[in-house]
């Protein structure tokens, strides 16, 4: 129940100044730890955001066999002594992304079984380009009672490479498909890939490793498939939606802040969206300055990379409640990733919503209100909404936003924002409390 857990309490209205760190890359160090199966030799990922999805990661490498131990933002991973192909359902259930390790897993030992991950709340999350591909490599795939089994028929258990065309650029399915085909026999050209960042620092990580990898980046990558790969030590990309969510909460308190590390190409939809809205943006060394005073709405769609993410559309909308005149935003990629405009609303933002796009008046100030963040990037939108509010917020929904932002309140505060993490006992009690 949402009343037992703690909450965020944020003083609104508050400017904000100087500098926030971005950390590694949660999306990104959770796929390469899942490539850390790959090989019996240790390997050593730097800039490893502290979320509880990594913790998750952890959990699901551990059950498997292998041993993970964290120094600093450091992770020390050890799959030399993976016994077990078979996934937990538990740990596959609360962390949709524990699901890619079918990929190295069967790879590696020859057969994996892992749980379907089920839908979530922002849509139904299909994983049929994943077996799809996993096929084409030669793999026996079957989907039982809830459970994908995957095996390698024939003596030398090893996957074959093959042609795969994506019917839709799948960003997991790239990544499944990608370590899957690093230990098969012969080339493997995956045709339609998603050009996501996260999928070039994997491909980077596996070269590292001694894969044959080219062409991630762009809609066809080929992999040439070798004996063994080897340990590796190597660090991270800057989380870009961590990014570009502080870089939201410079424009919606019309402050000034520097955003860093970043690298500004994997920005580049949301910056231009950010300028086009009157935030006057410099890059300043591994750094992004962002100042805002008056804004203007603006239009966006979600879109594959390099166009606008999913992940910060809800952000968005929070900046757009607020920028003057009307918005209209269009969530192309998930079916169910709108559900944070009732929350908005809560806070006295105009906004009316018919299937996935969202009208949005801006209005001149929101109001703090008790609100629930409904998944990961909608709790963040929440915070947001929060600083640029006249009065006390309260979001609630933090197992969410634990997730994905390490130190989300401390970093805000750190550059004035006023947010405190309160046990659920500590509620004001001045609204009626969403369930
Ligand atoms: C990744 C990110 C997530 C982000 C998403 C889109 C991780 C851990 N998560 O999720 O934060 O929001 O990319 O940028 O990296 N699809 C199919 N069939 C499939 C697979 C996907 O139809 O077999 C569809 C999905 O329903 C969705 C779209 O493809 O509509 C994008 O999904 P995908 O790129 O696979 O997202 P994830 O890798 O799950």
């Amino acid at each position: 129940m949402t009343n037992d857990r703690p909450f965020l309490r944020i003083s609104g209205g508050h400017s904000l100044s100087g500098e926030l760190r971005v950390s590694g890359a949660k999306n990104s160090a959770l796929v390469l730890m899942a490539a850390c199966l790959l090989t019996r030799d240790p390997i050593r990922l730097r800039n490893v955001p502290a979320l509880t999805d990594i913790a998750g990661m952890g959990e699901m490498l551990f059950s498997l066999g292998g041993r993970v131990e964290r120094k600093g933002d450091a992770l020390e991973l050890d799959g030399s002594g993976i016994h077990s192909s078979a996934a937990p359902y538990e740990l596959v259930n609360s962390l949709r992304a524990s699901f890619f390790c079918i990929g190295p897993l069967l790879a590696r030992m020859g057969t994996a079984r892992v749980p379907m991950p089920g839908g979530c709340k922002i849509g139904s999350r299909p994983v049929e380009e994943h077996v799809k591909g996993l096929k084409a490599l030669g793999a026996h795939v079957s989907i039982e009672h809830g459970v994908v089994t995957a095996s390698i028929p024939g003596p030398t258990r090893r996957l074959q490479g093959a042609r795969i065309v994506l019917d839709c650029p799948s960003v997991g399915a790239t990544e499944t498909l990608m370590m899957a085909a690093a230990l098969a026999d012969g080339e493997t050209v995956i045709e339609n890939a998603a050009l996501e960042p996260e999928v070039v620092d994997l491909a980077d990580l596996l070269t590292a490793m001694g894969a044959r990898v080219r062409g991630a980046g762009t809609p066809t990558i080929f992999i040439d498939g070798v004996d063994r790969l080897h340990g590796a030590d190597y660090a991270v990309i800057p989380d870009r939606i961590e990014a570009g969510t502080f870089l939201l909460a410079a424009a919606i308190t019309r402050s000034r802040l520097r955003v860093a590390p970043v690298i500004p190409t994997h920005l580049c939809a949301v910056l231009s969206k950010l300028e086009q809205a009157g935030c006057r943006i410099e890059t300043d060394g591994d750094g992004i300055i962002l100042s805002a005073e008056h804004l203007t709405a603006v239009d966006l769609r979600t879109q594959p990379f390099p166009g606008f993410p999913t992940d910060l559309q809800a952000p968005f909308m929070s900046l757009l409640a607020t920028a003057e005149g009307t918005s209209m935003v269009t969530e192309s990629i998930f079916e169910n990733r709108l559900q944070h405009v009732a929350e908005l609303q809560r806070m006295g933002a105009s906004i009316r919503s018919q299937g996935n796009t969202a009208v949005i008046e801006g209005v001149a100030r929101l109001s703090g209100a008790p609100v629930q963040g409904t998944d990961l990037r909608a709790s963040a939108a929440m915070v947001l909404a929060g600083l640029a509010a006249q009065g006390i917020t309260e979001v609630f929904g933090l197992e969410y936003l634990d997730r994905g932002y390490a130190d989300f309140e401390a970093k805000l505060n750190a550059v004035g924002a006023s947010i405190t993490r309160l046990p659920a006992s500590a509620r004001s009690g001045h609204g009626v409390l969403p369930t």
